[in-house]
C-alpha cells in the first residue's frame, strides 16, 4: 500500500499477539507497547539524514556519521500516543516532544481538541506523530491538520493498529504523510473500534475499565 510501512519484524509481531490478548496485565500491555514504541522508532527514523563529522577514537581520527539537521519532534496524541513515548524518548533522548490532546466524540467519533502545546520551531523539525490505534483517522487527521498550521511540513506518522478506513481517510486528507504500522486490521465496528483490534488501547494502558 503506497505510503504505509508495515513493520512486520517477527519481534514486532509476537510481542502485538501478547497485547491483542485479552489476558493481559495493564503493567504488561504497557511494557509491551513500550518495546514496540522502541522497534517502530527504529524503523521510522531508518533514513534520518546523516552528515560526517570528524573525531578522533583512541586510535585515530575518522569521518564519523551523525544525525544531521534540528532535533526530532515526537507528537503523541493523548492519551493512548504517550504509550510510546518513552520508548522513543529512550531511542532518542534529545527529541523534543509535542503533546496534541484529542478526544473522540463518541456519538460522532469526530475528533474534539481539549490541548494543544509543540515547540515553537516546530517548522523545522521532523514531526513524528504517534497513536496506537488509526482507527477512523479523524484524531490522526485533525493531529496532522494541527501541526501543519503550525508550520510543519515534514510530518510522519505511527501506530501499532491500522484498520484500512484510518489508512483511506489518512492517505486522502494527507497524502503528503507517511504511515509506518505494526499490523493492518480487517475492519471497524460500529462504534469505530478495530476488528480483530485489541480493545480501548487507553483503557489497557490505564486499567480504566
Ligand atoms: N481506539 C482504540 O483504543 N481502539 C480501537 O479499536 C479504536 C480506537
Amino acid at each position: 500500500m503506497e505510503g504505509v510501512t508495515v513493520v512486520d519484524h517477527p519481534l514486532v509481531g509476537h510481542k502485538l499477539s501478547l497485547m491483542r490478548d485479552k489476558r493481559r496485565s495493564t503493567k504488561g500491555f504497557r511494557q509491551l507497547l513500550n518495546e514496540i514504541g522502541i522497534l517502530l522508532c527504529y524503523e521510522v527514523t531508518r533514513d534520518l539524514p546523516i552528515e560526517m563529522i570528524e573525531i578522533e577514537t583512541p586510535m585515530e581520527s575518522m569521518l564519523a556519521p551523525q544525525i544531521a539537521g534540528k532535533k526530532l519532534v515526537f507528537a503523541p496524541i493523548l492519551r493512548a500516543g504517550v504509550g510510546f513515548l518513552d520508548g522513543m524518548l529512550e531511542l532518542v533522548p534529545s527529541a523534543r516532544v509535542a503533546h496534541i490532546g484529542l478526544y473522540r466524540d463518541p456519538q460522532t467519533l469526530t475528533a474534539v481538541e481539549y490541548y494543544f502545546k509543540a515547540p515553537q520551531d516546530i517548522a523545522d523539525r521532523l514531526v513524528i506523530i504517534m497513536d496506537p490505534m488509526l482507527a477512523t483517522g479523524n484524531s490522526a487527521s485533525a493531529a496532522a491538520e494541527r501541526v501543519k498550521e503550525q508550520g510543519a511540513k515534514d510530518v510522519r506518522f505511527v501506530c501499532l493498529l491500522a484498520a484500512p478506513e484510518g489508512i483511506a481517510k489518512m492517505r486522502g486528507d494527507h497524502p503528503d504523510i507517511r504511515i509506518w504500522t505494526a499490523a493492518i486490521d480487517t475492519k471497524l465496528n460500529d462504534h469505530g473500534y478495530i476488528l480483530p483490534g485489541l480493545g480501548d488501547a487507553g483503557d489497557r494502558m490505564f486499567g480504566t475499565r
